[in-house]
């Protein structure tokens, strides 16, 4: 492995780096793909792809959480290492609305702009959900080049939503001001047309890949997809089909996807030095019947906090340094994603405030045994619904203080149509606290190792010890919070991204 230092005035971290192994680092991450949809995690009908591939060639992990069950606190995490909590990317909309004068704070640290100080070139293209504008429509301070990344190349500042949907199958039309696409920091599409997302997506990261490669720089990108939330969408020009329907086909062109970048990567020759993760921000909206996404044994999904919303499929692969095929099933945390990377790259995690990752090195590079998770220094995660403690993970237990009901699928059959066409966009239950929130007090304990789709309750009287010391962890974490300000409830409707400010209506429509 060759070590590359390329940045000389870097001197106070030039230690680090010279005894870095600094692989150039993608994040592949996906929207709203659940534990069970791909064909390595177990889908009886999906396709295999060449995400399933990257499982062969490395590490599939089956405890790996997202730290949010929905999308903007998820991310958030993964790009700072911290608890959204900490941030302050909680609050009443549970993810950044399209009117909100708020993004991820400028203080916070991120994983590009660690990576960036120490010679990385830094690019994104993709969904980015961390903030757009603050008090004008144009402003654009929350956007991906204000927090570290140096390329940027078509985005979603926003989401695709059901409000996107231009087959029209769903609804009228799509909504402008809901479906934007940018280029950097400009719109060029509102509302945006999916047809050609993913293959865009694919031809600008590729070339950023392959510029970078040839000033022999190493690089991180983080490549966001717009699958597999809805609206769900195939392009023109690939036609992806499925046995398991549109869903399976948007499974398909996202494994598309990541596979033209790995095809990519072994033609430059880059291939032993690429560390590459697969991942997704959280589990399957399973109240959208055939068109949302599957969470395989586990109970519920997104929005909630049984496994099915939080445990999510995550791969690394690494050749030379990863053992091909190894299944890791240790507790593991996207937050610990941000340290791993940066300690791998030869950057230092901030040390001025609580870094929430753990460095996982240890248990993923082959040449240091796989080691499972030693029974006396069990990990503990927290999983916050806005800001209110919903459930930790300790050891094999998950402990539950609220949780949110779920239905079966013969109830959402309402919402469903023919061959379990969504009727209606929505979720059983989605804010903290509301109404469908349940107290458990007594917690709610299942085993998660002996029953993984936590059906079967346990006696909180026969586990007395185990709550005491989930009692001691959380106090000692409550100990270290200081909540950040809530960024998350906040509309200011000038905020609102537009294609023209000077217009009164604030409206276009790109073709
Ligand atoms: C993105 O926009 C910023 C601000 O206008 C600019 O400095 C940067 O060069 C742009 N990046 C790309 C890749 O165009
Ligand atoms: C990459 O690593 C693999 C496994 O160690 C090795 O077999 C292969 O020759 C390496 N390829 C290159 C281009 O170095
Ligand atoms: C880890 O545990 C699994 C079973 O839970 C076992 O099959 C495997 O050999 C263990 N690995 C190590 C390195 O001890
Ligand atoms: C955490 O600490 C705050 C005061 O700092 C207190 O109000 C709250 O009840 C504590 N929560 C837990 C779970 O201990």
């Amino acid at each position: 492995m060759a070590i590359r230092c390329t940045n000389l005035i870097l001197l106070t971290i030039i230690a680090n780096i010279s005894t870095a192994l600094r692989p150039n680092m993608i994040i592949f991450i996906a929207d709203d793909v659940g534990y069970g949809d791909l064909k390595s995690y177990g889908h009886p009908t999906q396709e295999w792809g060449p995400i399933d591939d990257l499982a062969e060639e490395g590490m599939k992990f089956t405890s790996l959480y997202s730290t949010n069950s929905v999308c903007s606190p998820s991310r958030a995490a993964l790009l700072t290492g911290r608890l959204p909590i900490r941030i302050g990317v909680y609050g009443k909309n549970m993810v950044f609305p399209a009117q909100s004068p708020n993004g991820l704070p400028k203080d916070e640290i991120t994983m590009p702009e660690i990576l960036r100080d120490v010679g990385y070139a830094t690019g994104m293209v993709g969904k980015w959900h961390l903030g757009i504008n603050d008090y004008t429509p144009m402003s654009g301070v929350h956007l991906p080049h204000y927090h570290g990344f140096d390329w940027v190349g078509t985005n979603l500042p926003l989401s695709n939503a059901w409000a996107c949907d231009e087959t029209k199958k769903h609804m009228d039309a799509p909504n402008p001001f809901n479906c934007f696409m940018y280029n950097n920091e400009t719109i060029i599409q509102q509302p945006f047309s999916h047809q050609y997302l993913t293959k865009t997506f694919v031809v600008e990261a590729s070339t950023f890949i392959k510029q970078q490669t040839e000033k022999d720089e190493p690089f991180f990108l983080y490549m966001s997809f717009v699958h597999n939330h809805v609206a769900m969408f195939i392009g023109k020009d690939a036609k992806f089909t499925s046995n398991r329907g549109i869903y399976g086909a948007g499974i398909r062109e996202l494994s598309w996807g990541v596979g033209e970048i790995m095809k990519e990567i072994q033609s430059l020759g880059i291939d032993n030095n690429t560390l590459v993760f697969f991942t997704s921000d959280n589990g399957g909206h399973i109240e959208l019947c055939n068109e949302g996404g599957n969470n395989g044994i586990l109970k519920g999904g997104k929005a909630n906090y049984y496994e099915g919303g939080i445990r999510v499929p995550g791969i690394l692969r690494w050749p030379g340094q990863i053992s091909a095929g190894t299944i890791n099933s240790n507790i593991v945390s996207q937050l610990d994603i941000f340290t791993t990377f940066v300690n791998l790259a030869g950057g230092e995690t901030p040390s001025d405030r609580v870094i929430d990752g753990r460095d996982i090195t240890q248990q993923i590079l082959g040449a240091m045994k796989l080691k499972n998770e030693s029974k006396t220094k069990k990990r503990i995660l927290f999983f916050y619904c806005n800001d209110m403690l919903f459930a930790v993970r300790y050891g094999s237990y998950k402990v539950h203080f609220y949780t949110m009901p779920v239905k079966s699928k013969e109830e959402y059959a309402d919402a469903c149509g023919e061959g379990g066409f969504p009727n209606k966009l929505y979720v059983n239950c989605l804010n903290c606290p509301s109404d469908c929130v349940i107290k458990h007090d007594p917690p709610l304990i299942f085993n998660v190792d002996a029953d993984p789709g936590e059906g079967y309750q346990l006696d909180p009287a026969l586990h007395k010890l185990l709550l005491l010391e989930v009692k001691h962890f959380l106090a000692e974490h409550n100990s270290t919070l200081i909540k950040g300000e809530d960024l998350l409830s906040a509309l200011n409707q000038p905020s609102q991204p537009c294609c023209d400010s000077s217009k009164p209506s604030c409206s276009c429509n790109y073709p």
